[in-house]
Formats: structure tokens, C-alpha cells, sequence
């Protein structure tokens, strides 16, 4: 192998059997190989555990996924590359064209926008509530089928935190899916309430030093399924894996 061609496949070196790292190491490679195509096609249809592509997942990001759900209490993550891009997946995937969404005033614009703007050019009607309206809540899910309502507690800027117990409670007996931007409450919170998705900027609580972007989705396994399966074409979704 001429020198130059070696500087692109240095020699491989392994960690003995019986000996590891402290910490787990950060993977930074974009690719994994196998050692013969029919591996690398059984991967693709889901008949063995592996890695092929970091866009998709690595074992860095699937640990840290492990991690988060287990934080939020809920079965299955998401990771994206972004706060905005975790609130988009759900928002891109869960509602489709003639559906109604419902969020607050009180609420991180970007979302607001985003729900209004690019939802409402895709044919999703929405309506935007205060937060401190639930009796209107009440009556629009009375009055309006609604496939998902989006909200945030504690709100950002205002700070305002909202009636998780009476939300949910509306939310489940109209059959619609609640969607709550928990960043602010931090992982930790309110996992004992029935929103069915969470998402998180990893800027915020979850990391706080101002050194890494990141966003998670978290719900329980069939939401995440279904979200993952429209991902890989947002950029970014995990492939399955046994232990996902
Ligand atoms: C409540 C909330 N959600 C989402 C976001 C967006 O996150 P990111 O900046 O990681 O895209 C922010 C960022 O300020 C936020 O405060």
C-alpha cells in the first residue's frame, strides 16, 4: 500500500477481549462496514443488529437514546440535530393533510410558525388558544375533531406552566395526541403524565453548558416507529435495531 493510500486506512487497532474503555468513546466515523455484502443487506431488512451510516445512528447516539427514554420515562427516542428539527419531525409526520392541530399563544415561536406557516401550506388547519383558556380547550375539542395538540410548560419566554392533569385528561377523552416541548421541565418531569410525545432541545436543561446542539423525540415505541420511517427523509432517523 503506497503512504498516502495508508493515511486512509491505517492499521486497525482493536481493544483486547476482557479490556475496555471507562467511558464509552465518542464515535465520530460515518460509516461501518461489514465484513461481506449479505451482512450489510440483512442489516437493511432488520435480521441483524449493526451500524451502517451515522445520519442514521451510531452507537454513540443510540446510547445516548437509551439514556434519554429511560430519563423520560417512555419506551423509544429519536435523537435529531436540533430542538427545531425534534418539534418538526412530529409536527411533518403525525398530522397529514384536512387534519386540525391546536396549540398556545404561550410558545416558543419558531413553533407557532411553523404550525401556522409550513403546516398550513401542506393543508392542516390549526387554531392557537391561551394557555390559560382550558375552558375554550374543552370546547374546541368538543365542537372540532383535532389530531394533535402542541404546547410547552414551563412556556419560553414567559414562564407560564400549564394544567398537565386537566389537558391530558381533555386530550384523552377526545382522542387527541398531545405533543409537549418539555425543555424547560427537563427530562426528569413530567413523565408520569399521559402526553403521548415529548420533545427537548439538549441545549436547554439536558446540557446547559452551550457546547452541544441537539434535540430528542421521546414517546412510546409504535409513535417513534412511525416517526422514524418518514426521518430518514428529514435527515436524520435511526435504523432498527433489536434492542431499539
Ligand atoms: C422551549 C424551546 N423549544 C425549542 C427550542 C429550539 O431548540 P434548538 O435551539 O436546539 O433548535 C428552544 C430554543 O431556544 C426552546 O427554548
Amino acid at each position: 500500500m503506497k503512504k498516502r493510500t495508508r493515511v486512509a486506512h491505517p492499521p486497525e487497532v482493536a481493544v483486547p477481549p476482557g479490556n475496555r474503555p471507562l467511558i464509552a468513546p465518542i464515535y465520530q466515523s460515518v460509516k461501518f462496514t461489514f465484513d461481506d455484502v449479505e451482512e450489510t443487506r440483512k442489516l437493511w431488512r432488520g435480521g441483524r443488529d449493526g451500524y451502517w451510516y451515522s445520519r442514521l445512528t451510531n452507537p454513540t447516539l443510540r446510547q445516548l437514546e437509551l439514556t434519554l427514554a429511560d430519563l423520560q420515562d417512555r419506551d423509544a427516542c429519536l435523537l435529531t440535530a436540533s430542538g427545531v428539527s425534534a418539534i418538526a419531525m412530529p409536527l411533518l409526520t403525525l398530522p397529514k393533510a384536512g387534519d386540525h392541530v391546536v396549540y398556545f399563544a404561550e410558545m416558543y415561536q419558531p413553533t407557532r410558525s411553523l404550525i401556522r406557516r409550513v403546516l398550513g401550506r401542506f393543508g392542516v388547519t390549526s387554531t392557537m388558544l391561551s394557555i390559560e383558556d382550558l375552558d375554550g380547550l374543552g370546547r374546541l375539542f368538543e365542537s372540532q375533531p383535532t389530531r394533535l395538540f402542541v404546547f410547552e410548560s414551563p412556556t419560553n419566554p414567559v414562564l407560564k406552566v400549564a394544567d398537565l392533569e386537566r389537558i391530558t385528561a381533555l386530550a384523552q377523552r377526545h382522542g387527541v395526541l398531545t405533543l409537549l416541548d418539555n425543555t424547560l421541565a427537563g427530562l426528569h418531569n413530567h413523565g408520569g403524565y399521559a402526553i403521548d410525545v415529548f420533545v427537548h432541545s439538549l441545549t436547554k436543561y439536558a446540557s446547559g453548558h452551550g457546547d452541544a446542539m441537539g434535540g430528542a423525540i421521546l414517546a412510546r415505541r409504535e409513535l417513534i416507529e412511525s416517526m422514524r420511517a418518514d426521518a430518514g427523509y428529514l435527515g436524520r432517523r435511526s435504523t432498527r435495531t433489536r434492542h431499539s
